[in-house]
């Protein structure tokens, strides 16, 4: 029997909506938060298998998730070129930042996959434990998304300083851009050696660029990561997520050559559904709801279930889990997906 997920992604009408959320693995489980305190950083997490395999776990075990994504994080690969990373509690990831062409010329992708051979590891572990209907995720962030943390060396809500080196500085950011394409294809392509069978691509900050640039630093280089992953693995689906590009999500539909299309949480079902033919589309529950009262909460998941009705889709939010999440909304969520009615689905 098809896994949901795998039915839904291939454009089929599986025998229910498959449902995972981003960042379903994290602080809101307190099985999380326990292996979290007995552990040394967030990176050491991510390049210890058994730890992260076990992470990767949790809201299976716990909710029955149709899908199971890999425990690690986007900035994994500046750690494996050699920009380093660290994750200062409660301030979030800093990074040495790229200041100029020279620092782009620094960096090494020819150490990548041993730097990551552990998060391949998680990968082959977590295929060997997983129940027979959930499938195994993979995910890397895409190479905007990526290098706005890697010049700005920190999170920001505007990514001047990467938007303004982009500009002034473009030839160094191409060379850069078109490294971590790269890079990133050979990571997505060692997670599906090593037992994934869908991969994500997480473009958070794609919605912080004006359009020719977007399409130059977003559509072009996710096009190249889905068309070498299709070439080389054709059975696996690929999900691109370039949270908050609008209206241009229909180009990004109809130009990524993508299985799956993540939705933000700003997006209207009817217009998508309208205007994303031909491609399964995922989301875009709020994660705010999940803190709000429960019956406007499941009144939101039957909303969605019902404008997504009779088409491929996967159900997911419109961006992470966040941290103050009641676990038992998350349960509420699951249970409420689940009943959504599948005659609803083959409308
Ligand atoms: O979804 C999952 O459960 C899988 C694991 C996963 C993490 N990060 C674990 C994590 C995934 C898919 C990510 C993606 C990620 N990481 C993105 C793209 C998605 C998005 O949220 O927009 C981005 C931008 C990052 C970078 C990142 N990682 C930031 C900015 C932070 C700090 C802020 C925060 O939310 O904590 C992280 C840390 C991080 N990544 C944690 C987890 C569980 C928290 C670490 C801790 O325990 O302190």
């Amino acid at each position: 029997l098809t896994k949901p997920l795998l039915a839904a992604l291939r454009g089929e009408t599986p025998a229910r909506i498959p449902v995972w959320l981003m960042r379903q693995a994290g602080r809101y489980l307190p099985e999380y938060r326990a292996l979290r305190a007995s552990s040394g950083g967030f990176l050491d997490l991510c390049y210890t298998p058994d730890l992260a395999a076990e992470i990767t776990l949790q809201p299976v075990r716990r909710y029955g998730m149709d899908a199971a994504i890999l425990f690690s994080d986007i900035l994994v690969v500046p750690d494996a070129l050699g920009c380093e990373v660290t994750f200062v509690e409660g301030l979030g990831p800093r990074l040495a930042p790229i200041g100029n062409a020279a620092a782009v010329g620094r960096l090494a992708p020819a150490g990548l996959h041993e730097r990551l051979a552990p998060v391949y590891e998680t990968v082959r572990r977590v295929a060997a434990s997983l129940p027979p209907q959930t499938a195994l995720i993979g995910f890397a962030g895409a190479p905007w998304t990526v290098a706005a943390y890697m010049v700005e060396g920190e999170g920001s809500k505007e990514f001047v300083q990467a938007r303004r080196f982009a500009r002034a500085e473009r030839g160094a950011f191409a060379r850069l851009i078109d490294l971590l394409t790269e890079a990133t294809a050979d990571y997505l392509l060692a997670q599906i050696h090593a037992g994934a069978e869908v991969v994500q691509l997480f473009d958070s900050w794609a919605g912080v660029l004006p359009e020719p640039e977007r399409e130059r630093w977003c559509l072009e280089p996710a096009r190249r990561i889905v068309a070498r992953v299709r070439a080389a693995r054709p059975e696996v689906p690929v999900i691109v997520f370039p949270r908050g590009v609008g209206a241009a999500y229909a180009r990004f539909a109809a130009l990524l050559g993508a299985q799956g299309i993540g939705l933000d949480t700003t997006v209207c079902l009817e217009w998508a559904r309208r205007e994303l033919a031909g491609v399964c589309l995922q989301g875009n529950l709020d994660p705010v709801a999940l803190l709000g009262p429960r019956d406007a909460l499941l009144a939101e998941v039957r909303r969605i279930g019902g404008a997504m009705a009779g088409r491929p889709f996967v159900f997911n939010l419109g961006h992470g889990v966040l941290p103050e999440t009641d676990p038992e909304a998350v349960a509420a969520v699951v249970e409420e997906v689940r009943a959504l009615p599948v005659e609803a689905m083959r409308r």
